[in-house]
């Protein structure tokens, strides 16, 4: 197996708050990994330097076997990195048909038609405006967003973010599909239960630092070492 992403030794700052204290992280071709830990333990962070958002001032990001450290997010994207923000960002004012003409073309599997055959509601509703949608169907046009570009590689940030439960299954479910497909993910999420479900391996980070590493499997069978090592949520 080949690695999509290989990041090594992050150290990223906001002015003079240190805030990842060398982080190191894989994901290989085909995987789903989860990024876990406690509010503000820096994952967030941790995807804004590998999308070169919020460059890393030391460490290496390496991308489909490419030195990206030092590339612009714009770059990191068109080499065939899809990245869904927190929060969503979609945009409101526009309908969720003009949303998702919004991403440049990148030839491959993913176009506006077969988004409509994965997410059958987006089509239903693709005359109403992105800011009138439910949660769930906002972080389902984030995603569709992000699948126009035909990613090799999928960054997802806490998309089960204040959805109700029934939802979170159904947007874990469309991810685990992503993944049957050969796309590669990295998962950021609070729900450590479900993302632990549908993942592969898993990294937990504490204070900018990564604390596991290893098997999600194993660790999801090992409740006390979860709620030790960062105190992640359990519940749906
Ligand atoms: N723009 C910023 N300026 C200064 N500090 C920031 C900024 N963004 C985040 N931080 C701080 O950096 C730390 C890590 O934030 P980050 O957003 O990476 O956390 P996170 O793990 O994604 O948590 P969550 O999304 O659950 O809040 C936090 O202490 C946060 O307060
Ligand atoms: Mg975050």
């Amino acid at each position: 197996m080949s690695a999509v992403l290989e990041a090594e030794g992050l150290q990223t700052y906001y002015g003079k708050s240190h805030i990842l204290h060398g982080v190191s992280l894989k994901v290989q071709e085909g995987e789903l990994v989860a990024l876990l830990g406690r509010n503000g333990a820096g994952n967030t962070t941790t995807m804004r330097s590998v999308m070169g958002l919020t460059p890393a001032r030391n460490g290496h990001v390496r991308i489909f076997g490419k030195d990206m450290t030092k590339w612009p997010a714009y770059r990191i994207a068109g080499a065939g990195v899809g990245y869904v923000p927190e929060g969503r960002k979609i945009f409101g004012h526009m309908t969720v048909h003009e949303n998702l003409l919004v991403p440049p073309d990148r030839a491959g599997h993913w176009t506006v038609a077969t988004i409509y055959e994965l997410f059958p509601r987006l089509y239903e509703r693709r005359t109403s405006k992105g800011g009138k949608l439910s949660g769930g169907e906002q972080e389902m046009l984030a995603i569709a967003r992000a699948l126009l570009l035909n990613p090799r590689f999928l960054i997802l940030d806490e998309p089960s973010q204040g959805l109700a439960p029934v939802i979170v299954q159904e947007v874990m479910r469309m991810v685990a599909r992503l993944k049957s497909e050969g796309t590669a993910i990295l998962l950021v999420e609070q729900n450590a239960f479900l993302a632990l479900q549908v993942a592969d391996r898993a990294y937990v980070l504490s204070d900018g630092e990564v604390v596991y590493d290893g098997s999600a499997a194993e660790l999801a069978a090992d409740t006390a070492r979860m709620n030790s090592l960062a105190g992640v949520s359990h519940g749906a």
